[in-house]
């Protein structure tokens, strides 16, 4: 079954078109991966699906989806830049609830809480500020942020690409559980291969606007159609 559909999307910024005539669908509970080099076109693609931006040509079809802003949430490459260094955690992470109003602002505190447990940080970080959290902590305050508003689907743009190798193993690993937990469908953004290929159920291959390709994990990655995805194969290195 659908979640998400895009039909021949087409964003331009002047003469550019970031994204061309684009388009997929995403099934529900599965991780569709979505690959390509800087600037090909990934990020534009994730904020036309939230609705951050129209598309000049296409559209975007949900199914089951009712309020796009609250259902459908985003996590950002650098928890560093999308957190405020002013704001404690708990707050930054029961903000959307509060800007929803989705929960009267008295239980807010104990639900901020929650989420923290839910990505394995302990509760007392609540009083923390951002800059007392390791990167890899932060990351899942980002998750815990996205995860407030009990959304169906997730972006991540590239969000283990700021961290080390080691935490980016435990923030995959532990975003596949939430995905189970709390039955998740994923649009998973990265330019390195095989952390797609860890998370993906099915990979799309983005170069310059245009999806090249798309099809389940192992076709793509054993047997890619396409000259652009062997290139991206055989250039990153294996995690
Ligand atoms: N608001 C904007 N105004 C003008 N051009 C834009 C805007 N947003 C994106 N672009 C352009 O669209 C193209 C695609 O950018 P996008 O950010 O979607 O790429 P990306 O695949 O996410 O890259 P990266 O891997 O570096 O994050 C780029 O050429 C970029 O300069
Ligand atoms: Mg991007």
């Amino acid at each position: 079954m659908k979640l998400i559909e895009g039909k021949q999307l087409t964003k331009s910024f002047g003469k550019n078109n970031a994204v061309s005539d684009v388009s997929f669908a995403i099934e529900r509970g599965e991780v569709l991966g979505l690959v390509g080099e800087s600037g090909s076109g990934k990020s534009t693609l994730a904020r036309l699906i939230l609705k951050l931006i129209e598309p000049t040509s296409g559209e975007i079809i949900y199914h089951g989806i009712d309020n796009v802003r609250r259902e459908c949430q985003i996590v950002f490459q650098d928890p560093q830049t999308s957190l405020n260094p002013r704001i404690k955690i708990g707050e930054a992470i029961g903000e959307p609830l509060l800007v929803h109003g989705v929960l009267s602002p008295n239980l807010i505190p104990q639900k901020a809480q929650e989420l923290l447990s839910i990505v394995k940080l302990p509760e007392n970080y609540a009083s923390r500020y951002p800059h007392e959290l390791s990167g890899g902590e932060r990351q899942r305050v980002g998750i815990a942020r996205a995860l407030a508003l009990n959304p169906k689907f997730l972006i991540l743009d590239e969000p283990v690409s700021s961290l080390d190798v080691s935490i980016q193993v435990d923030i995959l690993k532990l975003l596949k559980e939430l995905k189970q937990r709390l039955n998740l469908t994923y649009l998973f953004i990265a330019h390195d291969i095989h952390v797609i290929a860890y998370m993906s159920d099915r990979i799309a291959v983005m170069k310059e606007g245009w999806i090249v390709e798309i099809g389940g994990r192992d076709q793509v990655l054993n047997s890619p159609t396409e000259q652009y995805t062997k290139r991206l194969l055989a250039a990153t290195p294996k995690i």
